[in-house]
């Protein structure tokens, strides 16, 4: 039987950590379903993104580790996720360590270390110091 791996995130500026992560993730089984937080689900966390959902969704879709990407726009909908899907597992990266042992009930959950050095929140940050070394001065 086809294992399948269920993840969750928001993918804004797409960095080498998350190329890392889904392919980490994509090597845990067969088939690798990508939850994309919607817009709307973002702002509820407290994160306004940079990248619309629509085209957030349509670059997770086209890497080749992804096999399926799906919007995330709750909470709670990662248990029905899980059964509509039949996942075997539920990986996330290990900022989220301990805050998904609940799903222990319905299918496996591993925490992935993350690739250090990199995050969205630090990108934007260079982004917003417009002397930073790495911006191209016209
Ligand atoms: N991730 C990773 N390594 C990084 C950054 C992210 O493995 N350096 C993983 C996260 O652990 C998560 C997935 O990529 O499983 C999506 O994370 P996301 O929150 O969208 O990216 P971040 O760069 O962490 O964004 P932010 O700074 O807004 O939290």
């Amino acid at each position: 039987m086809k294992k399948t791996i269920l993840t969750y995130g928001t993918f804004d500026l797409f960095h080498i950590g998350h190329l890392n992560i889904l392919r980490n993730l994509k090597a845990l089984g067969d088939i690798l379903i990508v939850g994309v937080s919607t817009d709307e689900f973002n702002l509820q966390k407290g994160k306004k993104t940079a990248i619309p959902f629509h085209e957030r969704i349509e670059i997770i879709k086209s890497i080749k580790y992804v096999d399926i990407a799906i919007p995330e726009s709750t909470w709670d909908q990662k248990k029905s996720d899980i059964f509509e899907y039949s996942v075997s597992t539920f990986a996330i990266g290990d900022d989220w360590a301990g805050k998904f042992d609940h799903l222990k009930e319905y299918c496996q959950v591993i925490y992935l270390p993350r690739t250090e050095g990199i995050s969205t929140t630090q990108l934007k940050n260079k982004l917003k110091t417009s002397n930073h070394p790495s911006l191209i001065k016209r």
